[in-house]
């Protein structure tokens, strides 16, 4: 691929083979050397497979493969996503009022404030309980309806900053299409205390609109069929066309741009329902930490960037040492879907198997993100990290001070944190669990092999700024990664096919028409089975 490339190849064989046992003791002055700062976060990659020598390859490696120029390219506003032709201006969401961006003619960033300011005085309506529904009560449940970067964004947030909401107001997201979904979400709901925020990028995914439509007709059940259903439905979208002809008045319809990507929205209006949750005062906060890293990531020179360093880890880990996985380790259960929302983020963007110019890659790209919050995640999969036969890197995330403080608690939640980050790297000899007394037969079954990459990231304390700059943090990770490997980090071809098909499958379904001549005998045959199993055939 590149000079640099070829040089990490020689160094995997040598630092690659090593151990971070041995890192550590030949050299303690990396626990503290190996630390980088940014926008209040704290990333020790101390734990790592890695030496200065590799690092040094590392950053030349960005070099070569104009990683900072594609970084500049994008804070410019250029088409960096070009098999979309399209702009990638997710930073473009968080920019102070007072800056300004035009891209072909436009200052997106006064646009995007003319939208936020709109979002707030609706937030500041429903929170004040100004704003009400059809029959005149106040608004007391908010519905995010959507999937995909119009889910898990607003999930993720909602749970994260919870200790930050209004506790008067219940929040539920809608995103699967399967009808148990909508149906447990408002089996308790009032509609009159209801409002539903629809939220997509294209107002065309079918699971969004189809819930959409079960909503109405839910509204309309409870409510009687000249319900004011504008009083109790907005949306969150780039399609006003599409917007109106579900029957939202445009009026409360907040607007986002196609240089906004699904899995990069959720500081976009997509994040409507985390503004009413948190309030707008919070919700700038959140921008704000978003903001930070975005800054630090543009302007922290390479040894020092922590997104930069973070994404060439996840290459070094990914294409040198050969580790398909990486473990992603909230020691915050605040974040609990904070790893799910990261699979869309990491895998949406960075599974990829060809380059800009349609040219197949010949080297792994995006690896799988997994995780679960510590220490739950200790009594369940962590036993596969530990001594199974994959190599796994873990980001072991935490905050040094609880929201909830408990007695004790909250040293013995960090106490296992490091503890665990301490056997991910070093491991258990042989030698020392001999020395232990152990008897002999059962010392391999007791023996940690240690190795695991592991990065820790500490933050003071979970806040909307603190969650802004961790979100953007992995942005920039992601965007690092995809350009070392020069992918397109900002489209999803590989998700359409299925759609289409599904499309294709309803009406065989449902009414047995019959499949085109060239669908595959598998499908036909389940197809068959399942109409069978209900009687339809
Ligand atoms: O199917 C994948 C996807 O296009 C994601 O990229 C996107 O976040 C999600 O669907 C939802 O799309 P929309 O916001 O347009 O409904």
């Amino acid at each position: 691929m590149s000079t640099s490339w070829d040089t990490l190849t020689e160094l995997a064989g040598t630092v690659g083979e090593g151990t971070i046992r041995d890192l550590l003791e030949k050299d303690p002055s990396r626990a503290t050397r190996m630390v980088v700062e940014g926008a209040g976060v704290t990333f020790d990659y101390s734990r790592q497979r890695v030496d200065q020598d590799v690092i040094d390859a590392l950053l030349a490696l960005a070099d070569e493969r104009g990683v900072l120029q594609r970084r500049d390219a994008m804070f410019a506003g250029e088409r960096i996503n070009v098999t979309e032709d399209r702009s990638v201006l997710h930073v473009a969401l968080r920019m102070p009022k007072t800056e300004s961006l035009v891209v072909d003619g436009v200052d997106v960033v006064q646009e995007v404030h003319s939208v936020l300011d709109r979002m707030k005085a609706f937030a500041d309506k429903v929170r004040s309980g100004e704003w009400v529904g059809h029959t005149g009560k106040r608004i007391r449940n908010v519905v995010n309806i959507g999937i995909g970067g119009s889910d898990l964004g607003p999930v993720m947030a909602y749970l994260a900053l919870q200790d930050y909401s209004d506790r008067d107001l219940t929040f539920r997201f809608v995103s699967n299409v399967d009808s148990t979904d909508i149906v447990e979400a408002l089996r308790d709901l009032d509609p009159a205390e209801t409002l539903f925020i629809v939220s997509s990028k294209t107002f065309t995914t079918l699971e969004t609109m189809t819930n959409a439509g079960a909503a109405r007709d839910w509204l309309r059940k409870g409510l009687g069929d000249d319900a004011d259903v504008a009083k109790h439905f907005v949306a969150v979208s780039t399609n006003a066309t599409e917007v109106a002809a579900f029957g939202i008045d445009t009026d409360n319809m907040f607007e986002f741009w196609n240089w906004v990507g699904g899995r990069y929205s959720m500081d976009s209006a997509i994040g409507l329902s985390t503004m009413i949750a948190i309030g707008p005062d919070n919700f700038d906060d959140m921008l704000a930490g978003f903001h930070a890293m975005d800054e630090h990531f543009r302007t922290a020179p390479p040894a020092a960037n922590l997104p930069l360093l973070n994404g060439l880890l996840s290459v070094w880990n990914r294409n040198f040492l050969a580790c398909p996985t990486v473990a992603v380790l909230p020691y915050e259960q605040y974040l609990s879907r904070f790893p799910a929302y990261l699979q869309q983020l990491t895998m949406e963007s960075n599974g990829k198997r060809v380059r800009l110019d349609g040219s197949p890659v010949d080297y792994e790209t995006g690896p799988i993100y997994w995780g679960e919050p510590g220490t739950n995640g200790q009594h369940s999969f962590y036993q596969l990290i530990h001594q199974g036969t994959s190599t796994i890197p873990c980001d072991v995330l935490f905050f040094a001070e609880s929201l909830n403080p408990l007695g004790d608690q909250h040293d013995m939640l960090i106490a296992n944190a490091l503890a665990q980050a301490a056997v991910f790297a070093l491991g258990r000899t042989e030698d020392e669990v001999a020395a232990e007394g152990v008897p002999a037969e059962l010392v391999p079954h007791k023996v940690m092999p240690g190795n695991r990459p592991c990065s820790v990231i500490m933050v003071q304390k979970l806040t909307p700024f603190a969650l802004g700059a961790l979100v953007a943090l992995y942005e920039h990770t992601v965007f690092t990664a995809g350009a070392v490997w020069g992918i397109d980090s900002f489209d999803q071809w590989g998700v359409e096919l299925g759609k289409v098909m599904a499309a294709n499958l309803i009406p065989q379904l449902k009414d047995g028409v019959a499949g085109a001549p060239t669908q595959d005998s598998a499908t036909t045959a389940t197809v068959a089975r399942y109409r069978a199993a209900l009687g339809r055939s």
